[in-house]
């Protein structure tokens, strides 16, 4: 199986399992159930639950046993869009190619929405580890990790970070923390967290996974930030300029276009080297390639 073969068998079992942890309802409160799913079923790369379905792969469990985990964290990732979409963040009306949830719900129910898809993580982390699907000592490292990395010093911190650095210029190091946070911090999570589920809760191998996790991030917040000038609307699934109408000071902002791709480069480089410590990795390889090239 090749590189993109995989990551969409990857996507199809997070799918899949995604639409049985939320069925449709047909209860009183069924829209913010139906906003939840509209968000999720949108589509989007499903990047990180491949990270980690094949960082518990290259640690010697299977992929399944990890699916909990890749479900909760694209949960966790579309909450932080749906809110990041809102109109008191950077109001914008599209998301992986379709309205934004506010826009086909309304704020109130998106709102909701997100909150729920924060909360219902740490439901299944736990019951996979109830049930020992993961060994119930590492659910616990893994949902005390997820609550840390979304949490003040990880997502929910970056996003705080951007939004205070709107019309500002912050510095470069400035800029980088708050992309470690916002986006690194879950990259960083995926990678952890599926050595720990294939019991790999060891050190030697968490902080290598942790910090290709965080090398990732910000070579994805940098490209993220080049889209955003370079990409078309139909093929990126989000409006092109937010980041110049929102006034974000970005990395691209900084050091121009060229340097930025450089940056990707390095970053990149520096990201595989980490993959030295585990065998078996020309999945990771190659998809550290594809990221820094991608176009959406
Ligand atoms: C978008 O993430 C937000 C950033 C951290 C840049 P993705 O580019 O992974 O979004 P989807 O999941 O593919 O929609
Ligand atoms: C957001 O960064 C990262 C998150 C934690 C959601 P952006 O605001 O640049 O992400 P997009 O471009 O809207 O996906
Ligand atoms: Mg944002
Ligand atoms: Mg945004
Ligand atoms: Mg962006």
């Amino acid at each position: 199986m090749n590189v993109n073969e995989q990551l969409n068998e990857y996507a199809q079992m997070t799918e899949e399992a995604l639409g049985k942890y939320i069925p449709s309802a047909d209860c009183p409160q069924k829209s913010v159930i139906e906003a939840a799913r509209y968000s999720l079923n949108a589509g989007g790369k499903r990047l990180r639950p491949a990270l980690v379905m094949e960082f518990c792969r290259i640690c010697g469990g299977k992929p399944e046993t990890a699916l909990p985990v890749a479900c909760a964290i694209e949960m966790m990732h579309t909450f932080s869009l749906i809110h990041d979409d809102l109109p008191c963040m950077d109001d914008d009306d599209l998301r992986r190619g379709k309205p934004s949830c506010h826009k086909a719900f309304g704020e109130a129910t998106a709102l909701l929405a997100g909150d729920a898809l924060a909360i219902m993580p740490f439901e299944i982390i736990a019951k996979a580890g109830a049930e020992k699907i993961i060994e119930p000592v590492y659910a616990l490292k893994i949902i005390q990790l997820l609550a840390q990395l979304a949490g003040f010093v990880g997502m929910i911190g970056g996003q705080t970070l951007d939004l205070e650095y709107e019309n500002k210029q912050p510095s470069v190091s400035e800029i980088l923390e708050m992309y470690r946070m916002k986006t690194g911090a879950l990259l960083e999570f995926c990678c952890k967290a599926g050595c720990i589920a294939a019991n790999w809760g060891v050190q030697e191998k968490l902080i290598p996974a942790g910090n290709f996790g965080q090398r990732l991030g910000l070579a994805f917040q940098i490209t993220d930030d080049i889209l955003d000038i370079t990409a078309d609307e139909k093929t990126l699934g989000k409006p092109i300029g937010s980041d110049k109408e929102n006034g974000k000071y970005t990395y691209v902002s900084a050091v121009g276009i060229d340097k930025a791709r450089e940056y990707v480069k390095q970053l990149t480089a520096e990201a595989k080297e980490f993959l030295t410590e585990f065998s078996d990795t020309e999945f990771l390889n190659e998809l550290a390639d594809i990221l820094a090239e991608r176009s959406n």
